[in-house]
C-alpha cells in the first residue's frame, strides 16, 4: 500500500506520517529531509546554490538512506548521520532554492520511487500524490492556518535549542508557501483525489484517528 501526504510546512505532515507508518507497519519516507540533505551538502561543500548543474551533480553523487529502528528514524547521507543538522534554520532558509531545480527534483523523485517500489510506505512532501506516487492508494492533503503553523514551527525550533521568533518563522513560512505552490515543477497542489484535512484545531491523535478511519474504510 502507498500513502501520500502532501501539504505546506507546519501542517503536521511528518508527525502524522511517522505515527501512521508506525501503526500500519509501513516504512516512512520523509522526502523533505532529502531536499534538506542536498542543501546541507551544498552549504558544507561551498557549492554555488544558484548553479543548477553543480547542485544536480552533487545530488547525483550523494547517497541518502533512512535507517529505521523501532523508536527512531535517522537520515544517513554518505555514511554520515545528518538527522539533526538538516533541521537548522540555515538549511531551512536555503532549501526552497534547491527544491526549485527541476534537475535536482528529477534525481530525488527517482530515488523516492525506488524506495517505494517493493515496500508499503507512507511518504510525505509536496509532490507525492501528483509526481512521486500518482497511483497512491490514499492521497492526504494536510493543511492548517498560517498562525498555527508558525506557532508549531517556533516551538519545534525552540525545543531543538534554536532561538527564533514567531514573526520570523511566519515570514519564512509565507515565503516557503509561495515557492512551494508556485514553482513550475513539483508544485504543491490539491488534486482531484486529495483527501483534505485542516489540522488547525485538531490534535495529532484526532487527525490520526480520521486518517485511519479513512484508510480502514470505517
Ligand atoms: O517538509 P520540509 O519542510 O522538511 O521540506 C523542506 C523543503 O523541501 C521545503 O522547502 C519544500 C521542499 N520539498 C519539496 O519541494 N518536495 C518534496 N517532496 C518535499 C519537500
Amino acid at each position: 500500500m502507498k500513502i501520500a501526504i502532501d501539504g505546506p510546512a507546519g501542517a503536521g505532515k511528518s508527525t502524522l506520517a511517522r505515527e501512521l507508518a508506525k501503526i500500519m507497519g509501513f516504512i516512512y519516507i520523509d522526502t523533505g529531509a532529502m531536499y534538506r540533505a542536498i542543501t546541507w551538502k551544498v552549504i558544507r561543500e561551498n557549492i554555488d546554490i544558484d548553479n543548477e548543474t553543480a547542485v544536480r551533480d552533487l545530488a547525483e553523487k550523494t547517497r541518502i538512506h533512512f535507517e529505521i529502528n523501532s523508536q527512531t528514524q535517522k537520515i544517513i547521507c554518505d555514511h554520515e548521520d545528518i538527522t539533526s543538522v538538516i533541521r537548522s534554520p540555515q538549511v531551512g532558509d536555503l532549501v526552497s532554492r534547491v527544491a526549485l531545480f527541476p534537475l535536482v527534483r528529477e534525481i530525488l523523485v527517482k530515488q523516492q520511487q525506488e524506495m517505494a517500489r517493493n515496500n508499503s510506505v507512507v511518504m510525505d512532501g509536496r509532490d507525492i500524490g501528483e509526481i512521486v506516487l500518482p497511483d497512491a492508494d490514499f492521497k492526504f492533503f494536510l493543511t492548517a492556518e498560517i498562525e498555527e503553523r508558525a506557532r508549531r514551527r517556533t516551538e519545534e525550533f525552540n525545543q531543538a535549542g534554536y532561538s527564533v521568533t514567531a514573526d520570523s518563522i511566519r515570514d519564512d513560512l509565507n515565503r516557503r508557501d509561495k515557492s512551494d505552490y508556485q514553482r513550475p515543477v513539483g508544485a504543491l497542489k490539491v488534486l482531484e483525489d486529495s483527501i483534505i484535512i485542516d489540522t488547525t484545531d485538531l490534535t495529532v491523535a484526532e487527525v490520526l484517528k480520521r486518517m485511519l478511519a479513512i484508510i480502514r474504510g470505517e
